[in-house]
């Protein structure tokens, strides 16, 4: 029976040397010629079962079915959400490589995280082991070998950076193990020590993804997702000349071949279009950047990456589903459309999202939702003046927010943003957007609080100190110490029999006008309206008197124990005149 070959994701944290390994196993020098040596974009290449024979040894490989591996090497700085299929993640497996001296980095916990959110199975490689000091280098070693030519001293230190890994990753809700010491490998994730420059350590790779591949992927890889209509992902929208806007995608299931009516995933709707050639890098070779000119194929089954040339283009979303549609059209239509439409509740008052893929946005807006944040819009590309003009209008103390996953400010926006009242966040690591964006917030409810505290009277407790009277009235002036709550000019008092006395007129701190006095200051206040002795004296526990206007908009405040503690003893002795004040 016909497997399709399994599709691998090679994901990690920027520089950790994703681009290297599939250099190595391809024998190509992709990362030479790459722009500032950063992956820009998304690349796919298909890894015949041979070449993983060669560089792995028959011997490691007894017995292959797949007919080969198709590795997608995915930029650092790129989210793995863009790579979906229906219902899940694009990737039957992955590769997480983590450089031996750095550890888990950000983009290698933002992988994680979505590698545990799809249940992808996946194998950590170990890299650059090399770096350490003493290391020997060999020429495609496999693990034994490596280890074999290494002294004491640096295998300490190799494994003392292999448990600190794991335990990295054992902090992340992983349980891993070097792979030669795993028993279950259903249970425990396999670390793989690599150098993927030299080569080392790829055999005993390679070997481990056939390996679990065959033994744990065997029925998702089955025959029927090799025929059918074909069934694919849009990697990446490229303009090319002579060919106008081309879609390089991976076709995860059934087969696309030239002529075909397909369907795929629009800015505003989906869009409709015949296959006009369909261009296969060689095999070895990156979709991305070939060596090699592709070559034109009538027809391609899964799983495979693809360039699609075909008209009408232009307005495709990347992530976005694509389908064969030669028949079913309207169905698969109302499909794709479900598929590229997020999911999500929008509110008339709330904050915009701007993502660079469906499945980033999705994923963004899903962890939003989650914290009842309210999203007024949603949508995938650059952040764009409509976008400020909209958010500037938003009603609500928190919605005048933008934040942008992996995109830019277009210029002309930019202008606006500096005229607005329009605040914006951008990362290209998912869950650092979300930090930033949750105290931003936090910062800003402070910050209201602070506002509200100004002017809604809040509830303070202060006790006239005995020999601290100053002058008797007109005005009155004492020593106070402030027991809880805070005090403020402006405030009248009350006393516990329910009495409303007195209007604060100032306060001195050390002899300096202040405005508050908060739990523990001990200040003068000067009292209009009150002669000490007959109104308020020595010793006496005061209360603010707060309005009961006030002491319901508090019940949106936050206050601490004691100033709810205060505000429950003012309604009690409200409440003795006015049975429902404050309700
Ligand atoms: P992005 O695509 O930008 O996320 O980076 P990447 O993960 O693809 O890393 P890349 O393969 O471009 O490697 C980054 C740097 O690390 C390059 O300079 C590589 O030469 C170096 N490197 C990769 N593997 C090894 C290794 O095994 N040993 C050593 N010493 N350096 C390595
Ligand atoms: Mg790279």
């Amino acid at each position: 029976m016909a497997i399709r070959q399994p599709i691998l994701s090679v994901l990690g944290h920027v520089d950790h040397g994703k681009t290297t390994l599939l250099d190595r196993i391809r024998g190509t020098s992709v990362t030479k010629r790459e722009f500032g040596r950063i992956t820009q974009h998304i690349g796919a290449t298909e890894v015949p079962t041979d070449t993983i024979k060669k560089i792995a040894g028959p011997e490691m490989i007894p017995r292959t079915i797949i007919p080969g591996l198709l590795f997608i090497d995915t930029p650092g700085h790129h989210s793995f959400t863009t790579l979906r299929s229906r219902g899940g993640a694009l990737a039957d497996m992955a590769v997480l490589i983590v450089d031996i001296l750095e550890g888990l980095m950000p983009q290698s916990i933002e992988s994680l995280r979505i590698l545990r959110e799809h249940k992808t199975p996946f194998v950590v490689a170990l890299n650059k082991v090399d770096r350490i000091n003493g290391w020997v280098k060999g020429k495609g070693l496999s693990f034994r070998e490596m280890i074999d030519a290494q002294e004491e001293h640096v295998l300490e230190r190799f494994d003392q950076l292999t448990y600190k890994l794991i335990g990295q990753l054992f902090d992340e809700g992983f349980n891993t193990e070097r792979f030669d010491r795993i028993k279950d490998f259903r249970r425990t994730v396999a670390i793989i020590p690599i150098c993927a420059e030299a080569g080392d350590g790829l055999p005993d790779l390679l070997a481990m993804l056939v390996g679990l591949a065959q033994k744990f992927l065997h029925d998702d890889l089955d025959t029927p997702i090799v025929s059918g209509p074909g069934e694919g992902t849009v990697l990446e929208v490229k303009e090319k000349k002579g060919l106008g806007t081309t879609l390089d995608t991976i076709i995860y299931s059934g087969r696309i071949s030239y002529d075909d009516t397909i369907v795929v995933g629009g800015k505003n709707a989906p869009i409709v279009t015949r296959v006009k050639a369909l261009l296969k890098p060689k095999p070895l070779d990156e979709i991305r950047d070939p060596r090699e000119k592709f070559d034109q194929v009538r027809s391609v089954s899964a799983a495979i990456g693809v360039k699609i040339v075909a008209p009408g283009l232009e307005d495709v979303v990347s992530g976005s589903p694509l389908r064969v549609a030669n028949e079913n059209l309207e169905e698969i239509i109302e499909e794709v459309r479900c598929e590229t439409e997020i999911n999500i509740c929008l509110e008339e008052q709330g904050i915009i999202v701007k993502a660079d893929a469906i499945g980033s946005l999705e994923a963004i807006s899903n962890e939003l939702l989650k914290e009842e944040v309210p999203i007024n819009r949603a949508e995938v590309g650059d952040i764009s003046r409509r976008d400020v003009v909209d958010a500037s209008t938003m009603c609500g103390e928190y919605n005048q927010m933008i934040l942008g996953f992996n995109v830019k400010v277009l210029p002309d926006a930019q202008e606006l943003i500096n005229e607005n009242d329009v605040e914006i966040l951008m990362d290209n690591v998912l869950y650092k957007l979300l930090e930033d964006f949750a105290k931003w917030r936090s910062d800003k409810r402070l910050c209201l609080d602070k506002e509200a505290r100004g002017c809604i009277v809040h509830p303070g407790k202060f006790e006239i100190l005995p020999d601290c009277i100053f002058r008797v009235s007109k005005p009155a002036v004492v020593g106070i110490r402030v027991l809880c709550g805070r005090v403020r000019k402006g405030q009248r008092i009350l006393r516990s029999d329910g009495r409303v006395v007195g209007l604060i007129q100032s306060l001195q701190l050390d002899r300096k006008s202040v405005i508050e006095a908060k739990a523990g200051d001990e200040v003068a206040i000067s009292v209009e309206k009150v002669t000490v002795g007959r109104q308020i004296d020595e010793g006496d526990v005061l209360y603010v008197d707060i309005p009961e206007e006030d002491s319901k908009k508090l019940r949106s405040i936050p206050l601490n124990v004691d100033e709810e503690d205060i505000l429950e003893t003012v309604r009690t002795i409200k409440r003795k005149e006015s049975k429902f004040w404050g309700m």
